[in-house]
């Protein structure tokens, strides 16, 4: 398929990498392209970054069909532009749309159209520490029809946004909330999968978490409320004594492509990493015995994110002494270090583009 390219007229003023945060800005142009099930994907093109129409009988504003993935492109220290695990992120993309009865699409294609896309926006791309360009790839059900069904038509589109740091703490160690009212999703439902409709789901919890001074919330199992799952936005992982810890994929968990490249990196290292399920008395239990001695989130925008308190009803569980741990420290070094080219790609993690 080709991709036209429709320029725009009006150039945005690029934001200082100082003024970023994250998901503020967007770039100048997008990726589009439409689903019919007559004609497949088509209509494939690169054009202004601008509203999309859409009838009010939309099926995704009603049932929400909508999924999405979260990637970046980092900067070199030579200034060359390079995608991590892509490829990845859209294997999962097709995950997330057989999960939600959706159309698959072609991954060698979007890769193509992505990086096609980077290059008309190179000018986006962040060198500062820590910044980066987020890309954010999402389809959504467009049929105007108000039956309970999945919809014949879709709209994919690829925007892409500049950003620093996902949480205002940055790298400094964050405290999450574990709820006790709320569950995320349950296993058979549609947890593995990044739907819009998790993220909805996770609101009224996260609000509650942020007004008691948390940052995130830290969520159980919706069957036993017992077992550890994720955080709002990343994967988690604890070392308990010396090996490292995390839930394993329970079906209401999202794949984490950052908790698989923790995992890898961290076998390499030498580190026993156990995939399991961790019930919260069992953390708690941990950290009274002293071997509670890091924590941290994975995630593509969270990073590597240390924590250091974890809230459970009235129980408080810290951890270390409220600074990043020295694993935690080494893998996000090791992590940005490939990511950001600035050590050799071992893993052969790294695109270029
Ligand atoms: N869990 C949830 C709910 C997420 O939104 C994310 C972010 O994408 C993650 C985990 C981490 O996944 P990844 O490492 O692929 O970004
Ligand atoms: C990501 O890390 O890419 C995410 O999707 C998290 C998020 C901002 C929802």
């Amino acid at each position: 398929m080709e991709i036209s390219v429709l320029e725009t007229e009006k150039k945005r003023i690029k934001p200082e990498d100082s003024k970023l945060g994250f998901g503020q800005f967007f770039t100048d142009h997008m990726f589009s392209m439409d689903y019919s099930e007559e004609k497949g994907w088509h209509d494939a093109r690169i054009e202004p970054y601008s509203e999309i129409s859409l009838l009010p009988a939309a099926m995704v504003f009603h049932y929400g069909q909508a999924i999405f993935e979260g990637l970046k492109a980092y900067r070199t220290p030579e200034g060359k532009i390079q995608l991590f695990r892509a490829r990845d992120n859209f294997a999962r993309f097709n995950r997330s749309a057989k999960g939600m009865c959706m159309p698959e699409i072609d991954v060698d294609f979007v890769m193509q159209a992505l990086k096609k896309l980077i290059l008309v926006e190179k000018n986006w791309v962040p060198g500062s520490d820590g910044t980066s360009l987020y890309i954010r790839p999402t389809m959504i059900a467009t049929d105007s029809f108000l039956g309970v069904r999945a919809s014949n038509t879709y709209r994919f589109f690829i925007i892409l946004s500049p950003v620093a740091a996902y949480y205002a703490e940055g790298f400094n160690p964050l405290k999450i909330w574990v709820s006790t009212d709320h569950v995320r999703a349950v296993r058979g439902g549609v947890g593995e999968f990044k739907t819009a409709g998790n993220y909805a789901a996770s609101l009224t919890a996260g609000t509650e978490a942020v007004e008691a001074g948390y940052a995130q919330v830290l969520w159980l199992d919706g069957i036993e409320r017992k077992y550890i799952e994720e955080v709002g936005a990343m994967n988690i992982f604890f070392l308990m004594g010396d090996k490292l810890v995390t839930p394993e994929l329970s079906g209401s968990i999202l794949p984490g492509i950052t908790r698989y490249s923790v995992i890898q990196l961290a076998q390499k290292w030498g580190i026993t990493v156990s995939e399991r399920k961790i019930s919260i008395d069992e953390l708690i239990e941990a950290e009274k015995a002293g071997e509670l001695k890091e924590v941290f989130g994975s995630g593509t925008a969270a990073v590597i994110s240390p924590v250091k308190e974890v809230r459970y009803g009235d129980k408080v569980i810290k951890i270390g002494d409220g600074t990043p741990g020295t694993l935690t420290m080494k893998l996000y070094n090791a992590l940005t270090d490939i990511q950001y080219g600035k050590k050799e790609d071992t893993e052969n993690w790294i695109e270029p583009i």
